[in-house]
């Protein structure tokens, strides 16, 4: 597979789109850009003999939410990314392509092969740290929400939100960094607390 070629397809069909309101255009592009970072770097941790697999889950991380938009994205995502993909890439590939387009969200709903559970947790993963926080701002923004609101988010809903996040996870590796990730959240949200009452830290 030529993945500069495939790549400008990805850049072609969401690179500037704006598929949700709470997101910045072209979320869906650079997203899927990291969900493939990461998906190949739990590949090398918890399967370290399967390089053979890399192309197929970095191209269908690239493509995993190309659907955005039109929902249930995963299933129109399938089709969409199958009609793009079809003259490049060999029809064994593509076919696993599209089955993780088409079930990344659709997480322990049955036995899934191991690069589709691996895109499956780098998708979730892509959600947290400093990510989380750039999209808690832009979802406040666009909505016109105080620092507050953000605030109340944390106190009322972040823990029971991230604990079923948590366990939708499919490797103790994937759960190792999502943990990391959320502490760095509550970190940073415990200082904004302090910070949006004009407490002064650091002493
Ligand atoms: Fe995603």
């Amino acid at each position: 597979m030529d993945l500069e070629v495939i790549r400008e397809k990805a850049w072609q069909s969401m690179g500037t789109r704006h598929s949700h309101p709470d997101r910045e255009p072209g979320y869906a592009f650079f997203h899927g850009q990291r969900v493939a970072k990461i998906a190949v770097q739990l590949r090398k941790l918890v399967f370290p003999d399967e390089e053979q697999y890399d192309d197929v889950l970095v191209v269908g991380s690239w493509f995993h939410d190309v659907g955005k938009g039109i929902e249930p994205h995963w299933e129109y995502g399938a089709l969409i990314c199958r009609e793009i993909l079809a003259d490049l890439c060999p029809a064994d590939k593509l076919e696993k392509i599209v089955e993780i387009v088409g079930s990344h969200t659709l997480r322990k709903a049955r036995e899934y092969p191991f690069y589709v559970k691996l895109v499956q947790d780098a998708d979730i993963l892509d959600h947290y740290g400093s990510q989380e926080i750039w999209l808690r701002f832009w979802h406040c923004a666009y909505r016109r929400e105080s620092v507050d609101y953000a605030l109340q988010f944390q106190r009322d809903s972040y823990m029971s939100h991230v604990k079923k996040v948590r366990a939708l996870l499919n490797f103790s590796q994937s759960a190792e960094f999502f943990d990391e990730k959320d502490q760095f959240i509550r970190d940073f949200m415990e200082r904004f607390a302090k910070e949006a009452e004009g407490e002064l830290l650091g002493k």
